[in-house]
């Protein structure tokens, strides 16, 4: 809590292009908790370069990230908008919960060992410890919920954990947050192997669709998604492919599965795919527009990072104060 509103806090991080799994299970959410939630959502910087960064790009895609949450919906008037490196308490309560989080919980988290898996040559302690940054990012903030995909769901487990451990030994300190994760987007699926997740660091580019990906292209990857042989729009166990692809169609038309079931009886599926690629491209045309005209305003981007990061750093202070009282650092 903060003041008499509850708190929403959520952040993404800037190493790659935004995919509609990114909108869909998270960024597409956010903008409902504006009028009622002290809502906080940040460009998570600190959280990317646990993977090897190109400077440039990374710089580049921070105002691209910021600049795709408003495009998304959100006035910068009625949430705070930042950049996590700006507010160096993250780092400063991301390290004394380090020393609250057991190295067996971190050993436990899968995205730790997935991330190990796939950068074998760079296993830094960063990647170990990006759970308790993520944790001191929503704890900072007193937050009560948390608008995340499925895939952070450990993560969110564990900052849970971190906080009532901390309030056992000092007395209540932290809120304790709750996930908000959507029952029906909480995992879109790679087009390409479909029982895996979407994900913006993919080499494969037909197994992810961005979301500021031209109409065209987005028609292209959906033609190419990997299905079944049976050529029946159904929603049922071992069809990934097409399960996919219906859950992102009822996304962007607000069909249910039954009726996108009838809609396309009897027909195969490169009708269906045309379908969920025209409707993924004109929900996001809006989007894709409205990015358009604030990516090539920097300065006002800037001015939003400004803003937010003060902002933050408000009452990332109140609670940095008490925590620093409770462990017993001298003021
Ligand atoms: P990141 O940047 O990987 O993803 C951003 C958000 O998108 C969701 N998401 C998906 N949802 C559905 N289907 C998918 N295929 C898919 N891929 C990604 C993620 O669940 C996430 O909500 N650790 C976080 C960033 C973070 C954070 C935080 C989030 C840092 N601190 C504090 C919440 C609160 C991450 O890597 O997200």
């Amino acid at each position: 809590m903060n003041g008499d509103k509850k708190t929403v806090f959520s952040g993404v991080q800037p190493s790659g292009n935004l995919t509609i799994g990114n909108y869909l299970g998270a960024i597409k959410n956010f903008s409902r908790f504006s009028e009622e939630y002290k809502t906080f959502y940040c460009v998570v910087d600190m959280h990317a370069i646990t993977v090897r960064q190109v400077p440039a790009e990374l710089r580049r895609r921070t105002y691209e990230t910021l600049a795709l949450y408003m495009a998304c919906g959100l006035d910068e008037k009625k949430n705070t908008l930042f950049v996590q490196s700006h507010v160096p308490a993250h780092a400063e309560l991301g390290w004394i919960l380090d020393c609250y989080t057991m190295f067996g919980e971190l050993s436990r988290m899968t995205q730790f060992k997935d991330k190990s898996a796939k950068n074998a040559q760079n296993i830094n302690a960063g990647l170990f410890t990006y759970p308790t940054l993520m944790a001191a990012d929503i704890l900072l903030y007193q937050t009560d919920l948390v608008p995340v995909g499925i895939d952070q769901k450990q993560h969110l487990e564990l900052a849970r954990d971190i906080a009532m451990r901390f309030n056992q030994i000092y007395s209540d300190t932290f809120t304790v947050p709750e996930g908000y994760i959507p029952t029906d987007t909480m995992k879109i699926m790679s087009l390409a192997a479909p029982t895996q997740k979407m994900s913006k660091s993919d080499e494969n580019a037909n197994a992810v669709v961005y979301i500021l990906d031209s109409k065209d292209d987005m028609i292209r990857k959906f033609k190419k998604a990997v299905t079944d042989s049976e050529a029946e729009v159904r929603y049922a166990p071992g069809k990934d492919g097409v399960n996919n692809l219906m859950t992102i169609y009822h996304a962007f038309t607000g069909k249910t599965f039954e009726e996108i079931e009838r809609e396309f009886a009897g027909k195969g599926y490169g009708d269906f795919k045309l379908a969920v690629g025209e409707a993924c491209a004109d929900g996001l045309a809006p989007v894709r527009a409205e990015y358009e005209r604030l990516i090539a305003d920097k300065a006002f981007l800037e001015s939003v990072m400004k803003n937010g990061a003060e902002e933050a750093t408000y009452y990332a202070r109140k609670t940095m104060s008490k925590v620093r009282r409770k462990i017993g650092f001298v003021n």
